[in-house]
């Protein structure tokens, strides 16, 4: 579709960036705050880039109030962030931590008084240690019981001024890195686990999203996707086919439970084929069904292109986390799909394809198929960058990628999709997972790196002072 103008973004909509609690906090054990996975995990030998950790991250636990000032002076109207678990509830599960709820009470109110909107994630990954010792976690279905006990208190406690929430950020991206690639905690390689894991994660989110209903009725509340559009690496019939296996399981798998209450019928065939199907107990379906979100939340970074894989193909393999371009390998599941290279596009030094148009593709295949409002919860570039003599930070590069995004989202929009925001992955510069603080994403720099957390001062980039002047004019200069 080429349309002569692009529809303006509405005058609601939300101009936002994004964090999450342990990439963002620091403060470990401060306050009575439990141990998650991830204070553990980044612990063991190996296990991320140079043993980064988020034991101090880029300190917001205690540098929340300048970061509120300098959103407030980018002009955001929406700062998503995610609540850590084991810092309200230490064991997962029985006693409240009320310092845990206290810090958050602060941000929401410093939040508010900025006329910042909080869109308040409930889970981005720092599962309660305790949990995971106690039954591992996802793998048991007394996991779906604590999540909502655990929700429940952040619904009594802030659904009168939170009025957008995430249940689950990336289930799919942190369970494939956790049950199949064994690069997120637990580390476990194996797919039987892997679909069991995900089953009890969409009960919990459905039970979460009921719980909703009766504490925040006029709230709205959905999970966040990381999606990849599919594309076939070429016309053949094979890679088509290719191309049809990987969206039915690496997007209809999670987006069909969750927004239609179902699994995709031939995904599941083939899962029940090979002895790896999640195991449904009765009831398990209609609680599914009845808990559809009022959104879908969007983490869009790149499109992935497949071709086929023969049954002694290439398996699932562990993506770059040194920067160092071109060392991604083919990865995918022998008799169904592998990823290949899209001669089409650009590319990150991390090897994620830069490709604007798939978002918009993405968004109009989503509202098709779901016909929901979609919320970008996530969006950006993660690239090395340079602190420049007089605290400057030149990032053109990262404006590109937000403005040729943002203007594919006008372009969705245009074509029909109901987007009621933009959140820029991130904020602040951030701990990226397995990659550390190298890989920078953030409008704000802040001065650390892997070795020496420096003193870890803000440094307004090119793009906040970009994003800052698409702001006030609502996307109009785009
Ligand atoms: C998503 C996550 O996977 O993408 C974020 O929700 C993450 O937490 C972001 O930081 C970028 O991924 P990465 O691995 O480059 O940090």
């Amino acid at each position: 579709m080429q349309h002569t103008t692009l529809r303006p973004f509405p005058a609601d909509f939300l101009w936002g960036a994004a964090s999450a609690a342990y990439q963002v906090e620091g403060a470990w054990d401060a306050d009575g705050k439990g141990p998650s996975v991830w204070d553990r995990f980044c612990k063991e030998p190996g296990r991320t880039f140079q043993g980064s950790n988020g034991d101090v991250a880029v300190d917001h636990y205690h540098r929340f109030a300048d970061d509120i000032a300098l959103m407030a002076e980018a002009g955001l109207t929406a700062y998503r962030f995610s609540v850590s678990w084991p810092r309200v509830l230490p064991e997962g599960r029985g006693a409240v931590n009320e310092a845990g709820l206290a810090f958050y009470e602060q941000l929401i109110d410093g939040l508010l008084a900025h006329g910042i909107r909080p869109v308040l994630t409930l889970y981005h990954w720092d599962l309660p240690q305790a949990l995971q010792d106690a039954y591992q976690g996802w793998e048991d279905r007394r996991i779906i019981d604590d999540f909502e006990a655990y929700c429940v208190i952040l619904f009594q406690r802030f659904g009168d001024r939170v009025k957008h929430w995430v249940s689950l950020n990336e289930q799919n991206y942190n369970l494939t890195n956790a049950y199949q690639l064994g690069t997120h905690p637990p580390a476990v390689q194996d797919r039987k686990r892997f679909f069991q894991a995900n089953h009890h994660a969409f009960l919990a989110n459905a039970r979460v999203i009921a719980a909703f209903r009766r504490w925040v009725p006029d709230g709205r509340i959905g999970p966040s996707f990381a999606y990849s559009p599919a594309y076939p690496a070429s016309a053949s019939p094979s890679d088509m086919l290719a191309f049809e296996n990987a969206e039915e399981f690496t997007n209809h798998w999670w987006l069909d439970p969750y927004c239609l209450g179902r699994y995709p019928r031939s995904a599941l065939a083939w899962l029940r084929e090979v002895g790896e199907a999640p195991d449904l107990l009765p009831g398990d379906l209609d609680l599914l069904a009845s808990s559809r979100p009022d959104f879908i939340g969007v983490n869009y970074y790149q499109s992935l292109t497949f071709t086929e894989n023969p049954p002694d193909g290439v398996t699932m393999q562990r993506i770059n986390t040194s920067g160092q371009k071109g060392t991604t390998p083919a990865s995918g599941v022998p008799g169904l799909y592998r990823t290949a290279t899209n001669p089409h596009l650009a590319t990150t030094n991390w090897d994620w394809a830069i490709d604007p148009t798939g978002l918009r593709i993405g968004l109009r295949r989503l509202a098709s198929r779901y016909g929901l409002p979609i919320l970008i919860t996530e969006n950006g570039l993660g690239e090395f960058d340079r602190l420049e003599d007089g605290d400057r930070v030149h990032d053109p590069y990262r404006i590109a990628y937000l403005r040729d995004h943002l203007t594919a989202c006008r372009a969705a929009m245009s074509d029909g999709v109901d987007l009621l925001g933009y959140c820029v992955w991130s904020f602040t510069d951030i701990l990226s997972w397995l990659n550390g603080y190298q890989k920078r994403y953030g409008l704000v720099y802040v001065n650390r790196d892997e070795r020496d957390e420096r003193d870890l001062r803000r440094v307004r980039k090119d793009s906040f002072f970009w994003y800052r002047d698409i702001i006030a004019r609502n996307g109009a200069d785009l």
